[in-house]
């Protein structure tokens, strides 16, 4: 598969990039900056010889992926999805995105669409079968060398591109749990949040979810 990951500069993107390109599949890196995406792509080939891991701009790069990621910051998203809309029309787009405010009195900020994968999936509109996925997979994680111990929650609106995305999670080893349409989102995204708090209280990176009673 050819995945795209826009904003694939930060450590999310990065660490996915990592994962998928050892799994297989081709990595195009995508930035504000072709310069700064080519700079990664070749700091990460360094760690997976063999693999095809490029970097261009982030719209040249939505246009390039079978598969667009979505890893950068929710204040981001307005900026961003409006140039890459016609590139995502008819494919499979997975939020990350995690909308948190640092410093003020509510770590969890959803956007008023309800979640920042509802708030994509309205800047792209409906053409655009948005996913959200990998919010519980910690970059650090992603950036070590062993499994990672962590469910994969996704939720979203159409089933191939569920299907898709949970096929690039069991490709990295995950257990991919389908969670319903993109409205759950916001919970899913929620959870990011919590985790985020406990790695900041337990001064750890790692925090993860699983669900039992399967
Ligand atoms: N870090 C984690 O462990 C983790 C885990 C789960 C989910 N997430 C979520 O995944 C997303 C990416 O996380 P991250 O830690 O990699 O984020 P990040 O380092 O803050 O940002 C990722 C990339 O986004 C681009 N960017 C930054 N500000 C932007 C803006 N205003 N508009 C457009 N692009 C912008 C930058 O790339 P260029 O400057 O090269 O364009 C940056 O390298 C976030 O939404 C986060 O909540 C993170």
């Amino acid at each position: 598969m050819k995945i795209a990951i826009l904003g694939g500069t930060g450590p999310e993107g990065a660490g996915l990039a990592l994962r998928w390109a050892l799994a297989g599949h081709e990595v195009i890196i995508g930035s504000r900056q072709a310069e700064r995406a080519k700079a990664k792509a070749a700091e990460l080939s360094e760690r997976a010889k063999g693999a095809t891991i490029v970097g261009m701009a982030n719209r040249e790069a939505a246009a390039a992926g079978a598969v667009v990621v979505l890893a950068l910051p929710a204040a981001g998203l307005a900026a961003t999805l409006p140039d890459v809309k016609e590139a995502c029309r008819g494919k499979t787009v997975v939020s990350t995105v995690v909308p948190l405010t640092f410093g003020g009195p509510r770590l969890h900020t959803p956007p008023p669409a309800g979640s920042a994968a509802e708030e994509a999936q309205a800047h792209l509109g409906p053409e655009a079968n948005v996913v959200a996925a990998f919010h519980h997979i910690a970059a650090h994680e992603l950036a070590s060398e062993h499994s990672i111990d962590c469910d994969l929650l996704i939720c979203g609106d159409d089933a191939a591109a569920k299907a898709t995305v949970a096929d690039l999670g069991k490709s990295m080893g995950l257990r991919v749990l389908d969670i319903g349409p993109l409205t759950n989102a916001g919970p899913i995204e929620g959870i990011a949040a919590l985790l985020a708090t406990i790695n900041r209280r337990y001064k750890i990176k790692n925090s993860g979810i699983k669900i039992t009673g399967l």
